[in-house]
Formats: C-alpha cells, sequence, structure tokens
C-alpha cells in the first residue's frame, strides 16, 4: 500500500508542510519563509517566529493537501520537526502535529531537523548507497558523520565554535551586507578575480578534524580595520576570500575521509549545500575517487517540510512511531 505523509517543519523562520509518498516522492512542498520580516533586525527574533508560524500553518496544510491532490483521509502519517531549533517555534509545530494525528488516528513521526537534512538527498531521487559520509552544512550546525544506513549514524566531526552559515552570516554582518549572508557572499565571490587567496589554516593543536570558523570570521574584521575594501571589487575580494577559506576547510576534511576508501557515497545538506562553490570543490573530490556525490536541488537544502515528511515516512516504515506523549526539544542529537 502507498504511504501518503503530511509534513510540519517550524524549527527557525521559514513554516513549511509538506505531502510526500512513499517516503520518497514529493507531491507537495509549500513554505512561507519569514525571511523578510526578520531581515530588518538583523536576524531571527524568536517570539515574531512563533507567531508568525500560528498565523500562516492552518493555510500552509490546506495548500499542501491541494496541490497533492490528497485529503486529510487519504493521509498514512504525520511527521513533525521534534528538535532542535527555537523551542517556541518547535511547539507550534509539534502542537498542529499532534492534535492532527490524534484527529485523525494516525501514527506520529518526530523527526531530527538534522538527520531531516541529510535525508534530502533522496527526495525524488534514487536511494543512497551506504555506508556514506554525511556532511551537515547549516545555519546551526557543521558536521561530519558515518551513515550506515538512515538511522544508523556516527559523528566523526563538528564545529568547536561557529557553523559554516553562522560564519557566512557573521561575516555578512560585519561587512555591512543584509542576513542571511551565504547568498549574497556567495554572489560577490562570484564576481572576484580568480586568484584570490584565502585566509590561513585556523590551527588545531591535536589530529581533530573537527572544524573551527571563529578565526576566520576574525581575520575578516581584522582587515576591515585595517585594510577596509575602497570598492566594490575589493568588497568582492575580501568575500571570495572568506568563502574559500572556508571551502577550503570544508573539502580538506572530506579529502581525509574519502581517502579512507569504506564510501560509496557523500551525502550533503543544510543551508549552505545550496552554495554552488561548495557544490563544486566537493565534486572534485567524489569524481576521481568514483564516489556518488548526492545532494539535493538547493529547494530541498533549505529548510522545508518535504525533507521532514520523507524521513517521517521512513521512520513511520520501520516502526518508530512517536508517543502522543511526547515533546519537541530545543536540543537534541540523532546519532
Ligand atoms: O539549513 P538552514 O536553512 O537552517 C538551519 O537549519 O540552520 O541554513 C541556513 C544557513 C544560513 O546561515 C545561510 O546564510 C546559509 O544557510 N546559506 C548559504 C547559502 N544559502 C544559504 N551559505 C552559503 N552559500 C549559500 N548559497
Ligand atoms: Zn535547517
Amino acid at each position: 500500500m502507498d504511504s501518503f505523509v503530511l509534513g510540519i517543519e517550524s524549527s527557525c523562520d521559514e513554516t513549511a508542510v509538506a505531502v510526500v509518498k512513499n517516503a520518497t516522492q514529493v507531491l507537495s512542498s509549500e513554505i512561507s519563509s519569514q525571511m523578510d520580516l526578520h531581515k530588518r533586525y538583523g536576524g531571527v527574533v524568536p517570539e515574531v517566529a512563533s507567531r508568525l508560524h500560528l498565523d500562516s500553518l492552518p493555510f500552509l496544510v490546506e495548500d499542501a493537501l491541494k496541490k497533492s491532490n490528497k485529503s486529510f483521509d487519504d493521509l498514512t502519517g504525520i511527521a513533525v520537526t521534534a528538535a532542535p531549533g527555537l523551542i517556541g517555534a518547535l511547539l507550534v509545530g509539534f502542537s498542529a502535529a499532534k492534535a492532527l494525528a490524534f484527529r485523525l488516528g494516525l501514527p506520529l513521526a518526530n523527526v531530527h531537523h538534522i538527520e531531516a537534512h541529510l535525508y534530502a538527498a533522496q527526495l525524488d531521487a534514487e536511494p543512497i548507497a551506504f555506508p556514506a559520509l554525511g556532511l551537515v552544512v547549516s545555519g546551526g550546525h557543521t558536521e561530519l558523520y558515518h551513515m550506515a544506513g538512515w538511522g544508523q549514524y556516527k559523528l566523526l566531526a563538528s564545529t568547536r565554535d561557529d557553523a559554516a552559515g553562522e560564519a557566512y552570516d557573521k561575516v555578512a554582518k560585519l561587512m555591512g551586507l543584509g542576513y542571511p549572508g551565504g547568498p549574497l557572499i556567495e554572489q560577490m565571490a562570484k564576481r572576484a578575480p580568480e586568484m584570490t587567496k584565502n585566509f590561513s589554516r585556523a590551527r588545531m593543536t591535536d589530529k581533530t578534524l573537527d572544524f573551527s570558523f571563529s578565526g576566520v570570521k576574525t581575520a575578516v574584521s581584522l582587515e576591515l580595520q585595517k585594510n577596509p575594501p575602497k570598492n566594490e571589487a575589493e568588497q568582492n575580494q575580501l568575500a571570495a576570500k572568506f568563502q574559500n577559506t572556508v571551502l577550503r576547510e570544508i573539502r580538506s576534511r572530506v579529502e581525509t575521509l574519502l581517502d579512507e576508501g569504506q564510501f560509496k557515497s557523500l551525502v550533503m545538506g543544510g543551508g549552505v549545500a545550496c552554495n554552488q562553490a561548495l557544490r563544486d570543490a566537493l565534486r572534485h573530490e567524489t569524481e576521481p575517487r568514483d564516489i556518488a556525490f548526492r545532494v539535493a536541488p538547493p529547494k530541498y537544502c533549505s529548510d522545508n517540510a518535504a525533507m521532514i515528511a520523507g524521513l517521517g515516512a521512513y521512520q513511520i516504515s520501520q516502526g518508530k512511531v512517536a508517543d502522543l506523549s511526547s515533546t519537541a526539544l530545543p536540543r537534541a542529537s540523532f546519532y
């Protein structure tokens, strides 16, 4: 029998609802972004985010069902982001999902947002070949995982300070650009001359593969004080120098781990995975090794509910169903 799972995402500043068939086929993926409202504050304001989720969620549920040509009666499960995120924001989506599951008598899947970012690589696509190296690059997370299968992960490396997306956003703020910084810096870096250099490496005293992005942020800040860009070309060059440094840090760790020779795929997810320069850099690592590079199109890399519905449907198929007394959590690990 086919499964039709409705997924709800409300962990940060995007309210999203999707319907996914058989855990991979996206029938609808509706998103209402609050970005323009938060922009004026230079970042997400938690209470504003919660209130806006409350406003738009009922309409998005209606739209997602309509676009998928399904009704409540066709659904076989409800999936929701249960962690991590802004707690007030999470609770809005979580309450709605619980109410729907209870009223419709359907199984509820509690989905971890970061795990779902990895699962997005499988939406409207072939199954992933395992073992895979998982790379999460989002606004709050930068991590590498050994993935033996869905639900079977081992953390290999994480960031000791800022996440990659956070570094993009903070550097954009320092440079007087807007929010979110990632897409703006990527566009500026594209216009810079090819030979733009990097900032020096973050020095780790142990042999860890952990990331550190606070050093490059400080380097940009010092450059802005000592040597402020005099024109647009120099601004672009500084953006490129920052981006090259971030990409080098990510690529070198992926290279080290792929050299171990055990992985069949590299799976990347999270908002920063939209970055074309990062995709190109990693493809240079996977192609010569004949390893599948699996990353979703940008619409499923940034926050969306299709990844939640997809992973939730998979969890339900494995009997991993949440109790109606369960709750959302601001922080939780999935490995
Ligand atoms: O995954 P996501 O939507 O939210 C979290 O789960 O955190 O990621 C948002 C992050 C922001 O920091 C944003 O600046 C970054 O992803 N981002 C990018 C690009 N598009 C979004 N970073 C670099 N290049 C991009 N093209
Ligand atoms: Zn996210």
